[in-house]
Order: C-alpha cells, then sequence, then structure tokens
C-alpha cells in the first residue's frame, strides 16, 4: 500500500481487484506516497484554455505555474524505470487565429526545470475532431482542424523500461507487397543505407509515434450507465486505446499505475483488464459516480480494438490528391482578417 488510509482530505472511493478510485484532490494524495515506488503515471490533465471549461480548466497563460506542484510530486514518485505519459490539447489564442505554446513550454519546464527525459514525443491523431474554431477554420478558411493532441512520454532516467514488441501493428499493404516481392539492399536518396533485413518477415510492423484513434464512443456500458443513473458524462475522456498502448508499452503485469487526473477512470479501466494495479485519483465525486459504470459490469477480457477489423485503419491521403494545378482565388493579402463575403 503506498498511501495513508487515514487522511482527512481524501478517501478511498472504491476498489477493485487491482485498483482504487481515490475521491481528492491528488496533490493531497501523491505527496504521501513513498518516493520510486510507481511504474507509470498515465494521464491527461485539464487542458490548459483561454475559454473556461464545465471541469475547471485551467488558464493557458498561468499552465506552467499550476503544473509545478504536480511535476515536483510525479518525479519524487516515479521509479528510475519508470513513466510518465501525458496526453495534452493545444489551445487557440483568444481572438486570433494563432496558437498557445503551453504545451511545448510545459514539456520544456518538465525537462530543463524538474529534470526529465523526453524518452518520445507522440501525437494522437482524432480522425474524428471537429473542424474548430469555426471562425477561422470554416468561415474564413486560413487554419485547418486541429484534430492532434500531444503525448510527452517523459522519464526519470534516459532508459525506462519499454517494449515496442507490446505495441506493434499489421504490416500496411504496401510493405506486405515489398515483403513478397523482395527488396534490393540499396541506398536511399536520403543516404541510408536499407540492408537485405528490411526485407525480412516479422509478422508485424513497429508503429510510428502517430497513434490514430477517433474518440467517437457513444453507446458505451459507461455512458449508459451515466444516463440510466442521472451522472454527467465526462466531457474529455480518452479512447481507451490510448492509455492501452502505454501500459502495454512500459509496465508489467503487477505493476502500479496512477492517474492523477482520473476523470471517469478510463485508466483504471484498462489497468484491470490488464492486471495492472491502478490508482485513479479524481475531484468530483459526479464522475466518480458515473465511472463506477466501468466496474459493474465485470471487466471485459476483450481488448478494445479488433486487429481484424479493416475500419480500425485510419489512413491519411497524401496532399495532392485533390490539386489540379491551378489555385482559383488570390490568397488574402490581410492574412483573412477581414471577414470574406459570400
Ligand atoms: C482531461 S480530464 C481526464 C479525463 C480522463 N482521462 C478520462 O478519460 O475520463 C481531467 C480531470 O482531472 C480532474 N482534476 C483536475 N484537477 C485535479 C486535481 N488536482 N486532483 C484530481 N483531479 C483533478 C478534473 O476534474 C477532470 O475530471
Amino acid at each position: 500500500m503506498t498511501i495513508h488510509e487515514k487522511n482527512p482530505l481524501y478517501r478511498e472511493f472504491y476498489q477493485t481487484q487491482y485498483g482504487r478510485m481515490i475521491l481528492g484532490n491528488s496533490l493531497d494524495v501523491l505527496c504521501n506516497y513513498e518516493a520510486s515506488s510507481i511504474d507509470l503515471i498515465m494521464t491527461s490533465p485539464p487542458f490548459g484554455l483561454v475559454r473556461q471549461k464545465e471541469y475547471g480548466n485551467v488558464h493557458a497563460d498561468g499552465y506552467c505555474d499550476w503544473f509545478r506542484p504536480f511535476a515536483e510530486q510525479f518525479y519524487r514518485i516515479l521509479r528510475d524505470t519508470g513513466s510518465l505519459v501525458i496526453d495534452i490539447g493545444g489551445a487557440w489564442n483568444r481572438g486570433v487565429p494563432t496558437r498557445h505554446l503551453y504545451h511545448f513550454k510545459l514539456l520544456i519546464m518538465l525537462c530543463e526545470e524538474y529534470g526529465f527525459h523526453l524518452a518520445e514525443e507522440f501525437y494522437w491523431w482524432n480522425p474524428s475532431k471537429l473542424p474548430t474554431p469555426a471562425e477561422w477554420v470554416t468561415v474564413r478558411r486560413i487554419r485547418v482542424k486541429d484534430a492532434v493532441n500531444m503525448v510527452w512520454w517523459l522519464s526519470k532516467t534516459p532508459w525506462p523500461k519499454a517494449s515496442n514488441s507490446r505495441v506493434l501493428q499489421p504490416y500496411s499493404a504496401s510493405m506486405l507487397e515489398l515483403l513478397e516481392k523482395g527488396y534490393k539492399a540499396k541506398k536511399r536518396p536520403s543516404g541510408h543505407d536499407i540492408s537485405e533485413k528490411f526485407s525480412t518477415n516479422n509478422g508485424a510492423a513497429i508503429p510510428p509515434n502517430l497513434i490514430a484513434i477517433p474518440n467517437t464512443e457513444s453507446n458505451s456500458f459507461y455512458i449508459r450507465y451515466c444516463q440510466e443513473h442521472g451522472l454527467p458524462v465526462h466531457p474529455a475522456r480518452y479512447p481507451a486505446e490510448l492509455p492501452e498502448y502505454f501500459i502495454r508499452m512500459l509496465t508489467d503485469k503487477g505493476d502500479l499505475v496512477v492517474d492523477p487526473f482520473g476523470g471517469s477512470c478510463v485508466t483504471g479501466e484498462v489497468c484491470e483488464r490488464l492486471e495492472r494495479q491502478w490508482q485513479c485519483i479524481e475531484l468530483s465525486e459526479e464522475y466518480l459516480k458515473g465511472a463506477l459504470g466501468r466496474f459493474k459490469q465485470g471487466v471485459s477480457d476483450k481488448p478494445v480494438s479488433n486487429p481484424q477489423d479493416e475500419k480500425n485503419y485510419y489512413r491519411i491521403p497524401r496532399p495532392g490528391i485533390l490539386w489540379n494545378g491551378h489555385e482559383e482565388e488570390h490568397l488574402p493579402l490581410d492574412g483573412g482578417q477581414s471577414r470574406r463575403k459570400r
């Protein structure tokens, strides 16, 4: 047990075979964990926003200061072999079509001030993201859809335990063709020497650091449970495949995973299925009441996505398919500052 049981600031809300939900401020909870006791912190903190959202986001301008006490605890409680994985979305500056830099500043702060190493940066592409903010994207047409979250994979040492063989993907059709026809070792235009080993069929491909998962859950047991019990469905859930990817790659069965911004406890649900110990800490009792729905039915032992299901593959068309050689209009010289007349 890594937390002190009797503390009036927080309480255990629910316990399962492998984990517990804790109701309270994670800062109050984390400071009671033993140092170097956690294998993975897998989390999606409230994003820094320029407008407030319903679950109390932090203003992007003060984000790093808000995060500092968490960063200190995260570093203290992680094992040397452990990892900190943060899913974080970007934000637009208010009133102008430019992006806030808060999530990049967070990354730099964590590495330069707290001593974390950037093991690798990932990008979670959500193909179902809506084209917002409408003013820049669909009205003035001067920006494109922001459909990617950053996922910062950080560690205390340059050598956190990890294996990409836990997250292999099926080969693409073109790679399968290449494997079948064979590949002649040669130098690429980039200068890279590609050996014959490249054409060995290893059964599956090493994935890139771009993870494609649509966030479209609409009829899950969790949602129905919330609706039936008059509880709010958490508005900022991540899809289970996202934490599952990192939990598989970075932990072994029995390891301890903590989500300090637990929300609807997706991290806990995945850990329960994968037999990792877990603790999800959440400020809002309503969200935890809804999260109970994830455990009341018994956790499924089936993987979230079916590898045989072609529909789960999202391909990004190469830019250029619709380019036909001529541009119709001159670009607005004011950068779209004045609204176009339709
Ligand atoms: C982006 S949501 C996490 C959603 C979660 N990953 C899921 O899929 O359901 C962030 C959560 O952090 C919670 N939160 C914010 N500050 C907190 C704190 N100091 N301690 C515990 N939870 C906090 C919010 O109530 C919110 O539910």
